[in-house]
């Protein structure tokens, strides 16, 4: 175990207690509908192997119940949005009166997509999330407004996308010319903030595992996203998690779709290299 238990001092006492091995991942293994094996945990990739064995997706760390509705999509609730979005997608929109399908074929036509966004976008010189490249098609290709960056045909949309890469494994690139964001990202993940001066890491990488309130900690990967949380009863998209859990550090957050969160977004996707899209996935 190379986890390392930070000097949180009062703080740390307050806000986390021990794991005692109760608070652990549990054993178990995602198959979703009898057929498509997730990868929910493996080796870390090597650029963070000096902080991290493992890399362990959020599944692991929820209760039995949450995990089942998880494996049967019939039981997620996420594929109700998941069919809302196959709807848009063969519905025309915009100027040109096109709609996804007709450039893109069928939604299944777009698996492996997922796995390799946020990516490096050579002509327009730029690390794009999957959500800017849906708008860059709305507004380019089909002459449509911009979707709301989380709203609910964004969201939804990431949804059918990642639905149809399910268990393939993330795979984003952090070279070449991504990598001064990818840098930006790991520079804001590893950055105390607000009154609780705490950083990504010091809950994501130093105290997963262990419960903080009554929620168990995962590692924050974002394999799973967009989630469908039974706490707020919808999807919710990767960058309003990012605000959710910096503003319970009493900070000021940055906006959805910022330059600051796509380059975090990046950071945290290549720390889940190796695990398995799971989108939509559910969550408490
Ligand atoms: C008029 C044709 C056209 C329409 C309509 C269109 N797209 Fe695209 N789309 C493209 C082209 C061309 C590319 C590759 C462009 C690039 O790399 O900049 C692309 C790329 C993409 C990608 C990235 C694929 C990859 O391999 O990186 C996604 C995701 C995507 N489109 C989603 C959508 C969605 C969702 C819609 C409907 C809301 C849509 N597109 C509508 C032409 C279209
Ligand atoms: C005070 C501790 C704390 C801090 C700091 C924190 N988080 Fe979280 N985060 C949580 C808790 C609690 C949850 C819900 C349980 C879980 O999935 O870990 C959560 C959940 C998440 C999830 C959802 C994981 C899943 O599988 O659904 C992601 C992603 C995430 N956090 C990313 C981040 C990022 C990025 C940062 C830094 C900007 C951050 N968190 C900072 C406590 C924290």
């Amino acid at each position: 175990m190379k986890r390392t238990t930070q000097a949180l001092g009062a703080l740390g006492v307050v806000l986390f207690s021990a794991s005692m091995g109760l608070a652990d991942p549990v054993d178990d293994t995602l198959i979703i509908n009898e057929e498509t094996e997730i990868v929910t945990r493996t080796a870390a990739p090597a650029h963070i192997s000096d902080a991290l064995d493992e890399v362990m997706s959020g599944w692991l760390f929820r209760g039995a119940e949450t995990r089942a509705m998880q494996a049967d999509d019939f039981d997620n609730p996420g594929m109700i949005f998941v069919e809302q979005a196959e709807e848009k997608w063969a519905s025309a929109d915009g100027s040109e009166g096109k709609s996804c399908a007709d450039c893109h074929g069928a939604p299944e036509e777009m698996a492996g997509v997922r796995p390799v966004y946020p990516k490096w976008n050579e002509a327009a010189g730029e690390v794009r999330t999957l959500e800017m490249q849906i708008n860059d098609c709305r507004t380019t290709r089909m002459g449509a407004d911009k979707w709301k960056y989380t709203g609910g045909d964004m969201v939804n949309m990431t949804a059918l996308l990642a639905s149809v890469s399910r268990g393939m494994p993330v795979d984003v690139a952090i070279d070449g010319p991504a990598q001064s964001t990818w840098e930006q990202g790991k520079e804001l993940y590893y950055t105390r903030t607000g009154q609780l001066e705490l950083s990504c890491a010091n809950c994501h990488e130093d105290n997963y595992g262990r419960m903080i309130r009554a929620d168990h900690l995962s590692q924050g990967q974002i394999n799973g996203f967009p989630t469908y949380r039974l706490k707020n009863t919808k999807l919710n998209a990767v960058h309003s998690r990012f605000k959710g859990c910096i503003r319970d550090t009493r900070a000021e957050t940055y906006d959805a779709g910022s330059p600051e969160f796509v380059a975090l977004e990046l950071y945290v996707a290549s720390r889940g290299n190796g695990l398995g899209v799971e989108g939509p996935s559910v969550r408490n």
